[in-house]
């Protein structure tokens, strides 16, 4: 049983240490550290951890120097380089940092030097890898039953109310305060596109832009609050309706993160309760990038806010046949143009992104013990952000984005 260390107890802290409670022989929630008050009481109250170990913040944690077996480090985008870095200069050996690594990709760079030389192993959390149903793609890629891969589309359909959640009310709404939404929402589905084609990227360009989210649309009679507005019955984006109808997920994320007790005060209150069309939002509602492969695949990425759904949808043609799948529905097609089209049912784990939530820390643990090598290590997860880079600055200048130049610039840098 290894002790787990977590440093922030968020959204994503609290999914990790879920794991403890599936599985106790395998993993304990030993120390925490998180800024805020009602989550650490949350924390001690579900995990019964001693006092001496809850720490308010992490500089006070490591100051104890090495005191786990396995490091979390689910801090907010932005905030997972110093922690990592302290991590490793206080000794741990296995950290699971969150992604995006950072949106500066000299850091994650630097990161992934520094892990080396402390001879630590740093998992990111890129979890459609860890995805059974992105698993079984892949097996089925390996098989050579579609030939050889030449195009994926890949799909992510951040779902309206998903988007208005977190990228025009939330923490992803502002570029500045977090990331390029591109690095944000979809470096693992950028991740996934090297895995599937099993090559390195050449070349990326993108286009997208945000703007529907914005006063101007914004529908006659509509009010600054959902909660007090007259045509919140024929808005999609009502926030009440949104969060009322999933207390669990977004809901939850709506009351917590600003330390409300209850839905009726974050909507009088809160961020999350204000008008979709009256938030502070930069970010795109919709992208695509187009990936070029060194051995010549191409891809193509969307991401757009909206769908009805939070949902991937992945096609993968080859030069015998084609794999299709939707994320959601757990069932993959293989079509070879010659014989029959063949149904595979996919592995269902109750965890989210489709059970990779519980076997990203399953893959970590066993990486911990020595029984199993990591699969996304930072120096393979490196790569999905430099694409998002040169998607973010295609975006921006109409360019192609030659990856060679991203990196040899940020190496160069670092010299
Ligand atoms: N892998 C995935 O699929 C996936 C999905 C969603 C989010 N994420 C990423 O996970 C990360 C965390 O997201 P989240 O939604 O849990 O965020 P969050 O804001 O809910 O949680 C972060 C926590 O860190 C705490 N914190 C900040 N500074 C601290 C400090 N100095 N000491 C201790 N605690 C501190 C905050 O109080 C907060 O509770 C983000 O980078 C996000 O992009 C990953």
């Amino acid at each position: 049983m290894l002790n787990a260390v977590i440093i922030g107890c968020g959204g994503r802290g609290q999914i990790f240490a879920e794991y403890a409670k599936q599985y106790p022989n395998e993993m304990r929630v030993f120390a925490i550290a998180e800024k805020r008050d009602y989550l650490r009481e949350k924390m001690k109250k579900e995990y019964d951890i001693d006092d001496k170990y809850i720490f308010s913040d992490y500089h006070d944690l490591f100051e104890k120097g090495k005191i786990g077996d396995v490091i979390f480090i689910a801090t907010q985008d932005n905030q997972h380089i110093e922690p990592a870095l302290m991590a490793l200069s206080a000794g741990y050996k296995n950290l699971m940092v969150e992604k995006p690594i950072d949106r500066d990709l000299k850091k994650c760079i630097l990161l992934s030097k520094k892990a080396k030389e402390y001879g630590a192993k740093l998992q990111i959390c890129h979890s459609l890898r860890f995805a059974p149903f992105y698993r079984k793609m892949k097996e089925l890629i390996d098989t050579g039953v579609i030939g050889e891969v030449k195009h994926i589309n890949q799909t992510e359909g951040v779902g309206y109310f998903h988007q208005a959640h977190s990228y025009v009310r939330g923490d992803w709404a502002n570029e500045d305060k977090s990331s390029p939404m591109i690095l944000a929402k979809c470096c693992h589905d950028m991740d996934l596109l090297v895995y599937l084609t099993g090559s390195h990227t050449a070349r990326v360009s993108s286009y997208g832009l945000g703007g529907f989210f914005s006063e101007k649309n914004a529908p006659e009679g509509s009010s600054a609050r959902c909660i007090d507005c007259k045509i919140s019955d024929k808005c999609p984006y009502n926030a009440v309706r949104i969060y009322e109808e999933r207390p669990n997920t977004t809901g939850r994320g709506a009351v917590e993160k600003e330390g409300f007790s209850n839905l009726e005060d974050a909507m009088r209150k809160g961020r999350y309760g204000r008008c979709v069309f009256r938030c502070d939002n930069d970010v795109v509602d919709h992208q695509v990038s187009n990936i070029m492969f060194e051995n010549g695949a191409t891809a193509n990425l969307t991401m757009t806010a909206f769908t009805k759904d939070c949902n991937r949808v992945t096609r993968v043609m080859g030069t015998y046949g084609e794999i299709v799948g939707s994320f959601n529905d757990f069932e993959i097609y293989v079509k070879p143009f010659l014989g029959n089209d063949k149904k595979y049912e996919v592995e269902k784990i109750e965890s989210g992104h489709g059970g990779a939530d519980t076997v990203v820390v399953a893959d970590f643990l066993a990486s911990a013990r020595g029984e199993k090598e990591m699969c996304t290590p930072i120096d393979i997860s490196i790569e999905s952000h430099a694409m998002c880079e040169a998607a973010e600055i295609s975006r921006r200048t109409g360019k192609s984005i030659e990856i060679a130049d991203i990196m040899s610039d940020k190496e160069g840098a670092l010299l």
